[in-house]
């Protein structure tokens, strides 16, 4: 390039970059002058969000107008209200047209704009796998399906496709992504993380949200994303929603912390926080997380927002205050700027109170609200050209629901293929049985069409269930008989007498759907009906496939050794029949990979990244599936890892090549997982933990050359200290079966 053009280039970076600054500078200032002529309650309105039903019409009146008009301007104008959450309640808590959002979300608009300030309204929502409230929108398969897939791509695709759908939908701010790590399986909200390990979490969740925010979540599709939930949600010690956590400050910071930090690393403007209790001290309460880690560790700059209800919680359930007024000064002093209070205005009236008398300082109220307009204006929500998106070319689109099938197909673990029971002929007679068999809902999970995803009669009925999808592609004859329900026993007796007349047996077992407290349960065990069926299945002598569908990892070990081919579904979305059939079929070479351990039993609990004492002696980790594992119809291999020298410096980064080669027959997809082990710290170290990984695809015989790079903070853990630290010393490199070693010296 001529020397001319780089200068020119160069400027113009200048310009570009003195812009976005000047833009960034330019709406410090207008929050400033807005928070000048701003009364004391139109800013504690600004932090008050309160659910669609305070401004929601009576149940049963006029459906084609889910809002009241008068509620409506009782909370935007008399309560200066900030944001509203949810969908109507009228008649139902469920999916609305497209329409009917475009219609709800302009109404809200229209009379934020008579308001004295004209201060918009932000609206949220939960569209965890795609845009769950808009009815016939695009829904992904669940945030741990995402996870095995291992493809960042897709992640970036679900979150641009999410944003797309919501901006269509007149919503600008989704209740995702879900960055608790997923280390208990019992917890009910397993499904919405990531999976156990921090690597693969941090990396699809910033995927996601870069996808979602793209550079400037301004623009007319893109949305801001809210992560949640900060932090140590995801860690219950008896496995049930909302219960403590016991996390010590070296965990927080080793596993829980991370991913919040890549999330807010990737730019997302919102983070909700926490519905337990850490180490005894409620979320909503805990200053330490909040405010000294949050802020001034992890420099976030966005607005933190409570979980629902959950400051009053700190008086109603924990405790912790003796009054809401006080639970109200807790939470706002600990670091919370919005409140989810949501069904009234209590937050509103109480934190009012405590500022006229001096309890609460002014300036921690003009520090949140500061921070909830600067998102407001860098969402373009003060500009009059910010219009709604068209529903023409951005929703439901042929490529997005093409993406979808893809990200569904990818999700889908094959877990064991014996005796080559898979794939199957086309041809061949197919029994299916079992609960989650022919229900749309048990591939979906909850936050779908409503909160618990479990009206069936809601979901589209264009798309197939798992039962269906075979019906649709075999040539021979396919029968379901369904055997058992979740809980109670059927028709097993006619499974049995209809086995004789069939090839083979696909067995779908698994989970309804749920999701938070509703989903608790006491035993990662399948109910004894299910068991019932699965073992009458196999004692037919048929070759028998093994599905399962469902959120968590319920323990099938006893089935899995007597069966052939066993497919670990979890929860791929919409698609998910269509891809199950495409694998069962071989019309799809599987290679979702697990996200999680698997357990054998039920207390069975190791992690793969656990310390060198639970696999020491008499323990061991055994999972029935260990993470990462997952099957194709071709085999690979992975060789010649190398390290570019076997001596380093602390600051040095550590470059690794290795190759991988489809060894078999069929074309495929291939995830290379790289793991480092520090072979002695000061700290007891994990015997391996996932610090990069490439997914490829190649033909039979093809050979690819990766190349990975660790940086010093992949070697890094939290040290005695407390803090980050990298030692001196050996380390491990392990990819397949190979393993290298090197040293790090000052
Ligand atoms: C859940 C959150 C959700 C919120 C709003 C809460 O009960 O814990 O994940 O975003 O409700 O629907």
């Amino acid at each position: 390039m001529p020397i001319k053009s780089i200068f020119l280039i160069a400027i113009l970076f200048v310009i570009v970059g003195c812009s976005v600054r000047n833009q960034k500078q330019s709406k410090v200032n207008k929050v400033e002058e807005l928070l000048a002529k701003m009364t004391l309650e139109e800013k504690i309105g600004q932090m008050t969000q309160v659910d669609f039903s305070v401004i929601g019409a009576p149940a049963g009146q006029n459906l084609d107008d889910p809002i009241d008009k008068a509620k409506l301007e009782d909370a935007v104008i008399a309560h200066h209200v900030g944001s509203i959450l949810n969908t109507p309640t009228t008649p139902q808590n469920k999916a609305q047209s497209i329409e009917m959002w475009r219609k709800i979300t302009q109404t809200v608009q229209a009379v934020s704009a008579k308001s004295r300030l004209k201060i918009p309204v932000l609206y949220g929502i939960d569209a965890i796998h795609g845009a769950t409230y808009t009815k016939n929108a695009v829904l992904f398969p669940q945030a741990i399906n995402m996870a095995a897939t291992f493809n960042p791509e897709l992640s970036f695709k679900e979150g641009a496709i999410t944003a797309r759908e919501l901006r269509a939908s007149g919503l600008q701010w989704n209740f995702s992504p879900v960055m608790d790590i997923g280390r208990q399986p019992l917890w009910p909200r397993l499904w919405e993380t990531y999976g156990e390990d921090v690597h693969l979490a941090s990396i699809l969740g910033a995927s996601y949200i870069k996808g979602h925010q793209g550079d400037d979540f301004s623009a007319s599709n893109k949305a801001l994303t809210c992560l949640k939930h900060y932090v140590g949600y995801s860690f219950p010690i008896n496995g049930k929603d909302r219960t403590p956590a016991w996390i010590s400050e070296r965990m927080l910071r080793e596993y829980f912390l991370p991913t919040f930090e890549a999330g807010i690393k990737a730019g997302s403007p919102t983070i909700m926080v926490n519905s337990g209790e850490v180490d005894g001290i409620p979320g909503h309460a805990n200053y330490h997380y909040l405010t000294t880690i949050l802020r001034g560790e992890m420099g976030f700059k966005g607005f933190t927002l409570s979980d629902w209800e959950d400051i009053k919680r700190l008086y109603t359930r924990d405790k912790l205050a003796t009054s809401e007024k006080e639970a109200v000064k807790i939470a706002v002093m600990a670091g919370i700027d919005m409140s989810m209070i949501p069904m009234d205005f209590s937050f509103y009236d109480l934190l009012l109170e405590l500022v006229k008398s001096g309890e609460v300082p002014i300036t921690r109220i003009d520090e949140a609200v500061s921070r909830i307009l600067q998102v407001k204006f860098e969402a373009g929500l003060f500009e009059p050209d910010n219009k709604m998106l068209s529903i023409e070319g951005n929703f439901a689109t042929p490529e997005a629901i093409a993406t979808n099938g893809q990200a569904a197909r990818e999700s889908i673990v094959l877990a064991k293929n014996d005796n080559h029971i898979l794939p199957l002929k086309k041809d061949a007679n197919i029994l299916v049985t079992g609960p989650t068999a022919n229900l749309l809902s048990a591939m979906n999970g909850g936050w779908t069409i409503t909160w618990q995803g479990d009206d069936e009669s809601l979901y589209p009925k264009n798309q197939l269930t798992v039962f269906k999808a075979i019906e649709k592609k075999s040539t021979g004859k396919v029968t379901y008989i369904e055997g058992s329900s979740f809980t109670d026993e059927i028709d097993i007796n006619r499974v049995i007498e209809a086995a004789k007349n069939h090839d083979t047996i696909v067995l779908c077992l698994g989970e309804k759907p749920y999701t938070e407290t509703l989903g608790n349960i006491g035993s990662l065990n399948l109910n004894q009906a299910q068991i019932n069926l699965a073992n009458a299945v196999i004692a037919t002598g048929k070759p028998v496939v093994l599905i399962t569908l469902g959120g968590r990892p319920r323990i099938i070990t006893a089935q899995v050794e007597k069966v052939d081919g066993v497919i670990l579904g979890f929860l791929p979305g919409m698609e998910g029949g269509t891809a199950i059939a495409d694998i069962l079929f071989g019309d799809y070479n599987p290679n979702g990979r697990l996200p999680i351990s698997y357990p054998r039993d039920t207390n069975d609990i190791v992690m793969y990244d656990h310390k060198p004492m639970e696999s020491y002696e008499s323990n061991g980790y055994k999972p029935l599936y260990p993470f990462g594992h997952g099957l194709s119809y071709t085999t690979f291999q992975t060789n010649d890892l190398k390290l570019q020298k076997d001596k380093f410096t602390l600051d040095e980064n550590i470059n690794i090549t290795v190759t991988v080669k489809n060894t078999g027959l069929r074309k495929g997809k291939e995830t290379v997982l790289l793991y480092v082990n520090d072979i002695a710290a000061s700290v007891t170290r994990p015997s391996k933990q996932l610090k990069a990984f490439k997914k490829v695809e190649l033909n039979p015989g093809q050979l690819e050359h990766l190349s990975f790079t660790l940086t010093p903070d992949d070697l890094s853990f939290i040290g005695v200290d407390l803090k980050r630290t990298v030692e001196v010393g050996d380390f491990k490199v392990m990819v397949g079966n190979e393993t290298v070693t090197f040293s790090l010296a000052k």
